[in-house]
């Protein structure tokens, strides 16, 4: 359990057109009076600009999907924390398994990346998530708690100041979710580690990804260490994500 109210982020993957994102946007903005929980859309860095001003006054925050973990220099067709700031950016995605596994990246980059973005001001959603097989060798436990550790190890007392999003690698995408206990029950080792690394345990906000949507949100969200959620497919749509920010705001 988080003392803040319930954080959904939508993830728009590379998703997106200047006309398609500001129709989303205009219906969910439309649809936003009876929301009460926290929300941001992580959007590709080329909307950036766009997106900033399409949310500007209103409650949604705006995030990015990746950052560079280095502060700056020769490193093209990267993009640093402090120029997402520039932009307003709130939340960074970071180590979502479809970089760690098309872009090879490690548990110290991910944390590291984690680093950049707290160091300029933006809250990092760290993804943790095992895949189908790690799941059936029983390995759930150990993979995700890896790789919250590299996470902790860099980032030391700042770390009440992350959110971490559980994402089984197996669900994203699939139509398959994680059962509410499934997800409670990682939830609740992840609760635990961030307990024996800092007082604040309680501050963040652990979300659950992986085929979320308005039909199992409720119950996933009823679970006690599920704070929120990380929605990819369902956050394309308004009518369907609108729902789900409604269900958070319960
Ligand atoms: P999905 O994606 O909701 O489409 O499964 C979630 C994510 O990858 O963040």
């Amino acid at each position: 359990m988080t003392v803040h109210s319930k954080l959904m982020v939508a993830n728009w993957k590379m998703h997106g057109s200047l006309a398609a994102n500001a129709s989303l946007l205009a219906d969910v903005l439309a649809g936003m009076a009876d929301v009460l929980c926290r929300s941001a859309v992580c959007v590709p860095s080329v909307y950036l600009a766009q997106v900033q001003a399409l949310l500007s006054g209103s409650s949604i925050g705006l995030g990015a999907q990746d950052v560079s973990a280095q502060a700056s220099g020769a490193y093209t067709g990267e993009v640093s924390a402090d120029m997402l700031r520039d932009f307003g950016v709130r939340y960074c995605i970071v180590g979502h398994s479809e970089r760690r596994q098309n872009h090879a990246e490690s548990d110290v980059l991910v944390a590291t990346k984690a680093q950049r973005t707290l160091a300029a001001g933006i809250t990092p959603i760290v993804c943790v998530g095992e895949s189908l097989q790690e799941r059936q060798a029983g390995q759930t436990e150990a993979v995700v708690k890896r790789q919250l550790a590299a996470v902790i190890h860099a980032n030391g007392h700042c770390i009440s100041e992350i959110v971490v999003a559980y994402e089984p690698v197996w669900a994203i995408g699939t139509g398959l979710t994680a059962t509410p206990e499934q997800a409670q029950q990682v939830h609740a080792v992840l609760r635990a580690q961030l307990q024996a690394a800092t007082a604040h345990a309680d501050r963040v906000s652990i979300l659950y990804g992986g085929s979320m949507n308005a039909t199992n949100a409720v119950e996933l969200l009823s679970q006690p260490d599920v704070d929120g959620g990380l929605i990819g497919g369902a956050s394309l749509r308004a009518e369907d994500f609108l729902p789900m920010l409604k269900a958070a705001s319960r």
